[in-house]
C-alpha cells in the first residue's frame, strides 16, 4: 500500500503556490500531512488556497511574497523559521511566461522580467533558505525549470533562456551541496493545463504546442512528490520530452526537426504529445 505519510510534519515552502503547479503541489503535500507554507503575491488566492489545505486538517502558512524582492524573500523566510524553526524542503516554483519571437519589440524587458522572477527568485528563495538547512545538516531543494529549459522552441527564447539559467544553477548547486545532507533536484514539465499562458492568443503560441495536450497540474505535483522521495537529480514529465532531448543531445539537427515536426498531427499523435485536446487559454 503507498504510504500517504511520506512527509509527515516536514516543513515544506512552495513558491507560486497560489495557483497552477504550485497549487497542486500544496494539496499533494499537505494530503500527506506536510506542514505547507504558501508564497506568492496573492494574499487572496493563497488564502483559498489554504481554505483547501485545511480540509486535510494539517498546518497551513499564508505569507505574501514577492520572489523576485530578496528583502520580500528574507521576510518570508523569518516568518517561516519564527513560527516553525526548521525549513525540510524548498519547492522554488514560482513563475511567469511571456511569448514572442526574438526581434519583437518587447523581448527585452519581457525576458528581464522573466529573469527576474523565475530565475533570480530561485537564487534568493535558495540563498535564504541555505544557511538554515546547513544548520541542520538536512534539508531537499527542488527548482521548477521546464522542458524548454533543456531543448527550447521558437517564441519562448526568454522563457527558455531563463529556464536554462535555473538548470545550470541547479546543476553547480547539486554538485557544491554534495555530501552535506541537503538534496536538490530539477523538474522539466512539458506544457501544462495552468493560467500561465492564458495571456497569449493561440495564434502566438509556440508552434508545437498547437499539437501538445498539455499534462495536468496534479501530475506534475505527484512527479515532485515523487522525484523527492527518489531523490532524483532531474526529473522530466511526462515521459516523452526525454526522447526529444535525447535526440537533441546526440544531434541539435535532430533535436530542431522533431521540433519542427511537432506540430503535425499525424507525427504528434505517433510520438504521443498529443490525444485531441490542446491548451485551452479561455479557461480561466
Ligand atoms: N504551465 C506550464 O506549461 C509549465 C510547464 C513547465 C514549467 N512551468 C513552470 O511552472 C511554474 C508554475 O507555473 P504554472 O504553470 O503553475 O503557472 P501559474 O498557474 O500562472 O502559477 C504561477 C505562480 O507563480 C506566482 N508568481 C508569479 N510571479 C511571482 C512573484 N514575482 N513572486 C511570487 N510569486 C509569483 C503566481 O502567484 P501570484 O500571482 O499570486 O504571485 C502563481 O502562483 C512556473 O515557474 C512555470 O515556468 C509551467
Amino acid at each position: 500500500m503507498k504510504d500517504k505519510a511520506r512527509f509527515k510534519d516536514k516543513v515544506v515552502i512552495i513558491t507560486g503556490a497560489s495557483s497552477g503547479i504550485g497549487r497542486a503541489t500544496a494539496l499533494a503535500f499537505a494530503r500527506e500531512r506536510a506542514i505547507t507554507i504558501l508564497a506568492s503575491r496573492s494574499l487572496e488566492n493563497l488564502q483559498k488556497v489554504a481554505d483547501e489545505i485545511r480540509a486535510f486538517k494539517t498546518d497551513v502558512l499564508v505569507i505574501p511574497t514577492d520572489v523576485s524582492l530578496q528583502n520580500s524573500v528574507h521576510n518570508m523566510v523569518e516568518k517561516v523559521m519564527a513560527r516553525y524553526g526548521r525549513v525540510d524542503i524548498l519547492f522554488n516554483n514560482a513563475g511567469s511566461a511571456f511569448v514572442g519571437p526574438i526581434n519583437h519589440e518587447k523581448f527585452v524587458e519581457d525576458t528581464k522580467k522573466m529573469i527576474e522572477v523565475d530565475f533570480f527568485g530561485t537564487v534568493y528563495c535558495t540563498k535564504e533558505v541555505l544557511p538554515i538547512m546547513k544548520k541542520q545538516g538536512s534539508g531537499y531543494i527542488i527548482n521548477m525549470s521546464s522542458v524548454v529549459g533543456r531543448k527550447a522552441f521558437p517564441h519562448f527564447g526568454g522563457y527558455s533562456a531563463s529556464m536554462h539559467a535555473i538548470s545550470g544553477f541547479t546543476d553547480a548547486l547539486r554538485q557544491e551541496l554534495y555530501g552535506s545532507g541537503i538534496n536538490v533536484s530539477i523538474i522539466h514539465p512539458a506544457l501544462t493545463q495552468t493560467p500561465l499562458l492564458e495571456h497569449v492568443k493561440p495564434e502566438e503560441m509556440p508552434l508545437p504546442f498547437k499539437r501538445f495536450t498539455p499534462i495536468s497540474a496534479e501530475s506534475v505535483a505527484e512527479a515532485v512528490l515523487k522525484g523527492i522521495n527518489k531523490k532524483q537529480y532531474r526529473v522530466i514529465v511526462p515521459f516523452q520530452p526525454k526522447m526529444l532531448l535525447l535526440a537533441d543531445a546526440i544531434s541539435p539537427r535532430l533535436g530542431d526537426l522533431i521540433v519542427r515536426l511537432m506540430p503535425n498531427r499525424v507525427f504528434a499523435s505517433l510520438i504521443g504529445i498529443y490525444s485531441g485536446k490542446v491548451y485551452d487559454n479561455k479557461s480561466y
